[in-house]
């Protein structure tokens, strides 16, 4: 990461397009204007289109569609998340690169995106395909002051930050399958995987890993998941710049991430159930070793879905695969 270049690209995304005189870069840099000028040839080189004229200075007027830390950075308005970001072409898995991170005292709001990964993990063991990209594979370091109970909270929550981003993005209509996945047209998009690192009482960190498929063509996803996963793309019909989304979710998940934290769980409880989907609908249920048919009815205070049985018996999951 370069602390300068991350300077110069929040200067000039401050000046909203207008133009920025070298001699003031450089004095609020505390650099050359060779570094300057330095500076801004490797932002070309990142993608950017920069205009450079005579006695006005520099702006820049277009972002590169290329992920890239700065990419990413440009146009950032979080105030912690994200702020600290790794960008890697290809990594295993960012969740492993995330743990390494938190314990080596990285802060909240570290993120780490990947263009591919090789060995991508979902929940329960699971593979994640995550092909090179085509889609946001990145994890989020948190270090929340909340009991380990409570942890699925934050999960419920990152759902609501996705689906609304997605709602906000592409026009889309999400829906987040209990208790994270997210759903477009009755096919999975998203998915989030939370591995949290814990006394019995505190949290030390949690690593948030989120992958959304968005730029995949159906044939382009592995056979075994054709019938039931889709892609931005696949429902809009166009492509999606990475970068923008990726800043959205950041400031959507901060913005309700810190509401939580203030307020607790109780309206995003209710943002949930907005986008909940199959509520008030009959699911097969497997939990606690076995199966049976519910109808959903929501989230009850804690976070735990609530499901009625046919023989009208209420109960809270904690642990269940829902199916239809
Ligand atoms: C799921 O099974 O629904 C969760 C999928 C989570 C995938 C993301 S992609 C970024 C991060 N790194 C991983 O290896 N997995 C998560």
């Amino acid at each position: 990461m370069n602390t300068t270049r991350n300077q110069l690209i929040e200067l000039l995304e401050g000046k909203n397009q207008e133009f920025f005189s070298g001699q003031k870069l450089s004095e609020q840099l505390g650099i050359s204007r060779t570094a300057v000028w330095k500076h801004m040839k490797e932002l070309e080189k990142e993608g950017y289109q920069l205009e450079a004229v005579p006695r006005k200075g520099y702006r820049i007027s277009g972002r590169p569609e290329k992920l890239s830390e700065s990419a990413i950075r440009w146009g950032l308005r979080t105030k912690w998340a994200g702020k600290n970001l790794y960008h890697y072409p290809v990594v295993h898995s960012t969740q492993i690169i995330g743990h390494q991170l938190a314990q080596e005292g990285a802060s909240q709001g570290t993120v780490v995106i990947a263009d591919e990964q090789t060995a991508g993990k979902g929940r329960m063991g699971r593979k994640w395909h995550s092909a090179k990209t085509d889609g946001i594979w990145m994890s989020m370091i948190l270090r929340p002051p909340v009991v380990p109970q409570h942890a699925p909270q934050i999960t419920l929550l990152t759902a609501v930050a996705l689906a609304e981003t997605i709602k906000s993005h592409t026009n889309l209509s999400p829906a987040i399958k209990w208790p994270n996945d997210i759903f477009l047209n009755h096919r999975k998009t998203a998915g989030i995987l939370t591995e949290m690192q814990a006394e019995q009482d505190e949290i030390q960190y949690i690593v948030l890993g989120i992958g959304i498929n968005v730029n995949q063509y159906l044939e382009q996803l592995p056979e075994e998941i054709q019938q039931t996963a889709t892609s931005l793309r696949q429902e809009t019909n166009k492509s999606w710049v990475i970068a923008p989304i990726v800043q959205e979710i950041l400031a959507t998940f901060e913005k309700y991430y810190e509401h939580y934290l203030n307020n607790g769980f109780e309206a995003i409880k209710q943002k949930w159930e907005s986008f909940g989907y199959k509520i008030g609908e009959k699911v097969k249920v497997a939990a606690n070793k076995q199966k049976y048919e519910a109808e959903i009815l929501g989230l009850a205070d804690d976070g735990a879905l609530r499901v009625r049985r046919p023989d009208g018996l209420e109960e809270n999951l904690y642990s269940a695969e829902i199916h239809w």
